[in-house]
Formats: C-alpha cells, sequence, structure tokens
C-alpha cells in the first residue's frame, strides 16, 4: 500500500475514533499527515471527521496552497503548514474543539508561555508546557502566523477562544498526545476549587530526564 493511501486510511480510522469518544462534534476539527516528500493530507473543509472518505481527504503541495487531490482543504491548512515548518520531526496534527480544552481556552490565565500547573506525570510527558495563542478568527493567515511563532518552541498549544493544536511523530502519537491535553484540562477544571499539589521541578526534571521528547 502507497504512503499517501495508507496516509488516507490512518487519517479516516482516527478521525472515526476521536469522533466516537466525542473529542470532535459537528464539522469541527482537522487532522492532516505529511508525507515524505514534503505535501500534506488534511481533512477537506466544513467535513464531519467521524464519516470522512479516505478518497476525498485534500492533498495539499509543499507550498501548501496547490490542491494536488481530493476535495477542498480545511481553511487551518495554513497553520498546519507552519507547524511542519517549524518542526521538522512533526508528521502528523490533530486540532479539535474538545470541551474540556475550549473551556479553559476561555479562561484568563496569567501566563500565556504556560497555562497549566503540572498535575501529573503524563501531562508532563505527552504535553510538556502549554502555551496560549491569542485569538483570531479560524482560517486567518495571521492565526498561521502566530501558530508558527509558538510552535518554534512548543508542539502543543492552545488557541484562546478556539482550542488547542497537538503536533506529534505520527498520527497516533499526536492523537494520544490530544487525549492526554483534553483528560489534563478536564481534571484542571475538577480541581478548580480545592487546594492542588502539583508537580515540584524537581520530578518535572526527573521525567524529562527519563522520557526525553
Ligand atoms: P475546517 O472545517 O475548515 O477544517 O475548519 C474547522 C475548524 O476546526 C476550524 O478551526
Amino acid at each position: 500500500m502507497s504512503e499517501n493511501t495508507k496516509a488516507r486510511d490512518e487519517i479516516t480510522r482516527v478521525g472515526e475514533i476521536l469522533y466516537n469518544r466525542q473529542l470532535a462534534h459537528g464539522s469541527a476539527g482537522n487532522l492532516s499527515q505529511r508525507l515524505d516528500d514534503g505535501s500534506f493530507l488534511i481533512t477537506p473543509t466544513n467535513s464531519s471527521l467521524g464519516h470522512l472518505d479516505p478518497a476525498r481527504i485534500s492533498h495539499v503541495a509543499p507550498d501548501g496552497a496547490t490542491l494536488l487531490a481530493g476535495d477542498k482543504p480545511s481553511k487551518e491548512a495554513f497553520f498546519h503548514l507552519a507547524v511542519y515548518e517549524e518542526r521538522p520531526t512533526a508528521r502528523a496534527i490533530v486540532h479539535l474543539h474538545s470541551t474540556h480544552c475550549v473551556a479553559i481556552s476561555c479562561m484568563c490565565h496569567k501566563n500565556p508561555d504556560n497555562i497549566l500547573p503540572t498535575l501529573t506525570a503524563y501531562q508532563q510527558m505527552k504535553i510538556g508546557k502549554l502555551p496560549l495563542v491569542p485569538y483570531y478568527r479560524p482560517g486567518d493567515k495571521a492565526l498561521a502566523d502566530a501558530v508558527r511563532i509558538t510552535s518554534k518552541h512548543s508542539h502543543a498549544m492552545l488557541l484562546a477562544n478556539h482550542g488547542p493544536i497537538v503536533a506529534g511523530k505520527s498520527l497516533n502519537d499526536a492523537t494520544w498526545a490530544y487525549e492526554e491535553l483534553e483528560e489534563t484540562a478536564k481534571i484542571f477544571l475538577l480541581l478548580a476549587q480545592h487546594k492542588t499539589s502539583p508537580l515540584t521541578p524537581e520530578q518535572i526534571a526527573e521525567l524529562n530526564k527519563a522520557f526525553p521528547s
């Protein structure tokens, strides 16, 4: 099976899982995978991630603008391209509007460089710091520019009043990190009225040493 066909099937399979887990709803969210030649496959604009047709997934040239095959690409193709250009190890990107992440994206945050306390080991291992990207309307080229700047130092980020972007070295990797982030956001909200005990800098350093990203 060609790389292209395999990636189309994988995007379709993962989209259905995310939809069935209620991490994706309606036509919100988009998934992409970069191919060896620098082009990438991305979900078509206004499509339900739960009901993708592999043959209609958009294939976009490395310039980010030329459509090589499939339906009209996601309006966020530009920020996917920006992440791929800044992070050579990134091979897949998950962007969703999952409830708990979107909830924290609408809150006020004191430190936009890292908006969440480090609550668990898996949060640190899969996500690390979570920067907040200022609000821009979906599809705005200025959003892609802001994402580009943040992706220089982070594979995961939260778009204000919108939702997260998580990149990984494979679609499974990006998806598992995304799921960890959504669970972390849920835990953070559950703990809102409780005095919490985040990991110490020493514990975080030990994790970073044992599980380098
Ligand atoms: P698309 O339907 O164009 O992919 O946009 C959905 C979305 O999640 C916007 O951020």
